[in-house]
């Protein structure tokens, strides 16, 4: 199937490894151009390096930007940039570390308003940045998708991820209000919500986890595989191929919804 994206603009964030470059990758293989961003220079740009050595991509079709979405100077910044560089931006993917483990007597205030400012805040500032961007796509008769990462956590809390069971679950308000305000401008808006899937992430999570209760890592990853359907963690790869359909026209009359891409992990009935 063609997505149709080879004349798409896209901007994703927090994209210097991990699930943010994997739909990097993708996006770029479908012919699209990209701007990628994370808070680090050198990782950024070797980021930038890795997609151009995988896809084959010239070198102007990906933009290697530093930008901490925590900061909306930053964002406002990267946006205009952007813009800028390729004419428009018309896909925005919203991204970002995860946050640190911990029971509730663990965490502090400033803990909890630092993963909020993180995985919520960002989400919202850099929906705020991207929308004049994605108008004037659409008002030129453009196709215009905004994509959340989010977490299984936000269907199905993981008991020692109070900070992301909170701030997911904020995304998904926001994206659901989101989706319905600018519907009828033509604009899609969705969330995706990763299960347990091999990055620098899981495994610094598995780490965390074994410092913490002494069981170990190999332990911890065999017990998320175990509790999903497929019995595995999934791949980047899997991961990026649903996002770049949800931000494809080929999606066009899909909105608000929440996908999980689990391996059938989380156990509800919808
Ligand atoms: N992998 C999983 O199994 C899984 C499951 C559920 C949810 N998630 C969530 O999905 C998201 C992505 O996960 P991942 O596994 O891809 O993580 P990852 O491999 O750690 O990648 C995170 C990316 O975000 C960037 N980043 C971190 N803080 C940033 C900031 N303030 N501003 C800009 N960029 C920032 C990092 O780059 P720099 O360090 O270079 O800034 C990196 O490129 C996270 O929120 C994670 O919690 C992942």
């Amino acid at each position: 199937m063609d997505l149709r994206l080879s004349d798409s603009v896209a901007f994703v964030a927090g994209a210097s490894s991990g699930l943010g470059r994997a739909i990097a990758r993708q996006l770029l293989m479908e012919g699209c151009r990209v701007a990628i961003c994370s808070r680090n220079r050198e990782r950024i740009n070797a980021a930038k390096d890795w997609l151009i050595d995988q896809t084959g991509c010239s070198s102007d079709h990906v933009a290697a930007l530093t930008c901490d979405v925590t900061n909306e100077d930053d964002i406002a910044g990267a946006l205009e940039e952007t813009a800028s560089r390729f004419g428009s931006v018309n896909l925005l993917v919203t991204n970002a570390g995860g946050p640190p483990t911990g029971q509730i007597d663990d965490i502090t205030a400033d803990a909890w308003r630092s993963a909020l400012e993180l995985n919520l805040m960002s989400t919202i500032n850099l929906s705020r940045a991207a929308l004049p961007h994605l108008r004037k796509a659409t008002t030129a008769g453009e196709h215009a998708s905004i994509l959340m990462i989010t977490s299984l956590s936000a269907k199905q809390p993981i008991p020692s991820l109070y900070l992301s069971n909170v701030a997911r679950a904020g995304v998904q308000g926001f994206a659901k209000s989101l989706s319905e305000e600018v519907g009828a401008e033509g604009i899609t808006v969705n969330t995706i919500l990763p299960g347990y899937t091999k990055t620098d992430r899981l495994s610094h999570l598995s780490e965390s986890l074994n410092e913490r209760t002494g069981q170990p890592i190999e332990e911890i990853e065999a017990g998320w595989a175990a509790n999903s359907a497929l019995k595995r963690i999934g791949t980047e790869d899997e991961f990026a191929a649903a996002s770049t359909f949800l931000l494809s026209p080929r999606a066009g009359f899909i909105t608000g919804v929440a996908l999980v891409v689990d391996g059938g992990a989380v156990k509800s009935l919808l």
